[in-house]
């Protein structure tokens, strides 16, 4: 992915919409109601942009959403890409790139994630502190985009320490309970073996998932604030664990989505 590609897709954008979105948010799996409560402006399929990929994913639709969110200026990813359907992380991150160059400065980003602490249950919230890329790759390897970033990104702070109180602040409010922890990131897409969940657990994660990271890699480096929000989605406890399908994530997604559009509304209409 070069600037220029990157410049086609702003301008493909921009040949239809003019707004000026200050937030992002990237939708994850099941949490597709939130877009329900965007007072929307203009929504655009991938496939219209040039270079974008397409979902391949059928929980996952693929379109962007531009509009307005408890009255903030906010452009919605609904449906997003993973490594496991054979996307480069360049690909992936490529709507991050152009939010950036559209304006955004405040990413926040959602999952369905499997629960390795053992105080986590199926259907919690936990607001990502801290992340481990165990993806094998990095949006980052090639050339330096130099225009957008330096070439050795700072990550002390991944997540942003103030947009973390803030999303706790606005649980508190609510009444809803969120855990705080360390996402751990694999390809996928088989689920983890009991060995690897022991191994994910001991090397200091909380949850694990097969997205989000490549996109905070990439917002981090063009200096875009981030917040991380997982839906505990199964309960992966080496010792007890159980069968898990699609339909089981999806389901505990659902049961959350409530919750977790309560709080996202919150939060953006706490940022700017
Ligand atoms: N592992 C990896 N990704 C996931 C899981 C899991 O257990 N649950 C939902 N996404």
């Amino acid at each position: 992915m070069n600037i220029t590609q990157i410049q086609q897709c702003v301008d493909d954008i921009r040949n239809h919409y003019k707004g000026e979105p200050k937030v992002g948010i990237i939708l994850g799996t099941g949490l597709g109601a939130l877009a329900a409560q965007v007072d929307v402006d203009f929504s655009m399929p991938y496939e219209d942009i040039s270079s974008f990929p397409v979902s391949t994913v059928e929980s996952h639709k693929g379109r962007l959403i531009f509009g307005s969110l408890a009255g903030v200026p906010v452009v919605v990813m609904q449906g997003r890409f993973h490594q496991y359907e054979g996307y480069t992380l360049q690909q992936i991150t490529l709507p991050v790139r152009v939010f950036k160059m559209l304006g955004v400065e405040t990413l926040i980003v959602s999952n369905a994630c499997g629960g390795m602490n053992p105080l986590y249950r199926r259907g919690d919230i936990m607001l990502i502190d801290d992340h481990i890329n165990l993806l094998g790759d990095n949006p980052l390897v090639g050339p330096n985009i130099d225009e957008l970033g330096p070439r050795f990104p700072d990550m002390s702070e991944p997540y942003s320490r103030h947009l973390l109180s803030l999303a706790e602040g606005a649980a508190l409010e609510l009444g809803i309970k969120v855990h705080r922890g360390v996402y751990v990131a694999v390809t996928g897409p088989n689920l983890e073996t009991r060995a690897e969940y022991r191994f994910l657990r001991s090397i200091g994660a909380d949850v694990v998932g097969m997205s989000t990271v490549p996109e905070c890699i990439v917002a981090r480096h063009m200096g875009m604030a981030v917040l991380g929000i997982s839906i505990i989605t199964d309960e992966c406890f080496p010792d007890s664990l159980q069968p898990v399908s699609l339909e089981h994530v999806l389901e505990a997604a659902a049961i959350a989505e409530p919750k977790m559009t309560n709080l996202v509304n919150h939060i953006v209409s706490k940022i700017v």
